[in-house]
């Protein structure tokens, strides 16, 4: 049997936020201690929609400093960006060939991105599930931390594990992958609005705490995000129908590692302004110190250049030597 490895990716487009912290960063961090990881900057996901060329390698330091900066430790896991390991690539284009356009189209987060004019969203963006895959495959990766936005593409990624093993009679050698989705909040939504979920793409910089967010603005944005006017109930039966109010306490219960029903004991009867209060003053002592940490690594590039050229040469290791097998398995022969 395969033995357990954890892959996950984060895609370089801007400024990180909360979602992306507590849905995946932070469980990335716990999982360090247990699991051989493999953290993957997808800069080849992100020109699925068009991205400024000197931005985007900015944002690739940027996403590599917020790693390290949430506490991923650059020796002990394998931290790189997509375009520097080619077999991604290569594998994606022989899942390309696996995977069923009806597969495809499927897919809700396509949907959601392409809008209404389908016909002009870029291939790139239809078929983005199959690099996903080839991702986490290349490595025979078994566990993937992700928020629940990124479920579907997963169980497209076992969909195509298990065709690929049955189509090639090689039972068990792509792993099907589990996805490891954070239990006390699986979405972050927006601060603006409860039914939407918190995205670097939204428009209002209001409806998001970013990583770099000081503490004069992380206060502002709590202090206007919106709530209801009932006060906090004491079970999590009385947040029914209640989107603001759960985001927020669940936001609370995720950044101080408690459960949400403690937080309904702590915080019962209460009002929002109160709880509020004590939201800010937890989410300044844990995102002010990573903001400050990134702030502080960006200045280096030389270091994150090291780590991004050592983890990519592991990462090639492991991945030119899968693509060898895989290739061999469908009958692809590179004469060299
Ligand atoms: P991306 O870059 O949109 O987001 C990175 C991670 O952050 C999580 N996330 C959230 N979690 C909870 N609430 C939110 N509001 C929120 N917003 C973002 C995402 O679920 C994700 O875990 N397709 C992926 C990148 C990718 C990948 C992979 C992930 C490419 N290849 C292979 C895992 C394995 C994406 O666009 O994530």
């Amino acid at each position: 049997m395969n033995k357990k490895r954890v892959f996950s990716g984060v895609q370089p487009t801007g400024n990180l936020h909360l979602g992306n912290y507590l849905g995946a960063i932070k469980n990335f961090v716990n999982l360090q201690d247990r699991f051989e990881c493999v953290y993957c900057i997808v800069d080849l996901h992100a020109i699925t929609n068009r991205q400024d060329p000197k931005e985007l390698k900015s944002n690739i330091y940027e996403t590599v400093a917020s790693f390290i900066a949430s506490g991923l430790n650059p020796e002990k896991n394998i931290i790189f960006n997509q375009a520097s390991v080619s077999a991604h690539s290569e594998l994606a284009w022989v899942f390309n060939c696996v995977a069923r356009i009806g597969w495809m189209n499927r897919m809700t987060q396509f949907k959601e991105k392409a809008g209404s004019n389908k016909e002009n969203a870029s291939v790139g963006l239809l078929v983005y599930p199959n690099l996903m895959a080839a991702d986490i495959l290349i490595y025979k990766a078994t566990h993937v931390p992700v928020g629940e936005d990124q479920k579907q593409h997963l169980e497209l990624t076992r969909d195509i594990a298990k065709k690929f093993n049955n189509d090639f009679n090689c039972k068990d050698y792509f792993p099907i992958v589990e996805p490891l989705i954070p239990k006390e909040i699986s979405r972050v939504m927006s601060l603006r609005d409860g039914k939407k979920k918190m995205s670097k793409s939204e428009s209002s910089d209001q409806s998001r705490i970013n990583l770099k967010d000081d503490k004069d603005l992380i206060d502002q944005k709590i202090k206007k995000a919106k709530t209801d006017n009932d006060a906090i109930p004491s079970e999590i039966g009385g947040l029914k129908n209640r989107p603001e109010a759960t985001n927020l306490l669940s936001i609370y219960a995720s950044i101080n590692n408690v459960d949400l029903s403690e937080v309904l004991k702590e915080f019962a009867n209460k009002n929002f302004s109160t709880f509020k209060s004590n939201l800010s003053e937890s989410l300044v002592e844990k995102i002010c110190p990573i903001g400050n940490e990134i702030k502080k690594l960006l200045k280096d590039k030389n270091n994150l250049n090291k780590i991004l050229i050592n983890g990519a040469k592991r990462a090639d290791l492991i991945a030119n030597r899968n693509l060898k097998e895989i290739y061999e398995i469908i009958g692809l022969t590179k004469f060299t």
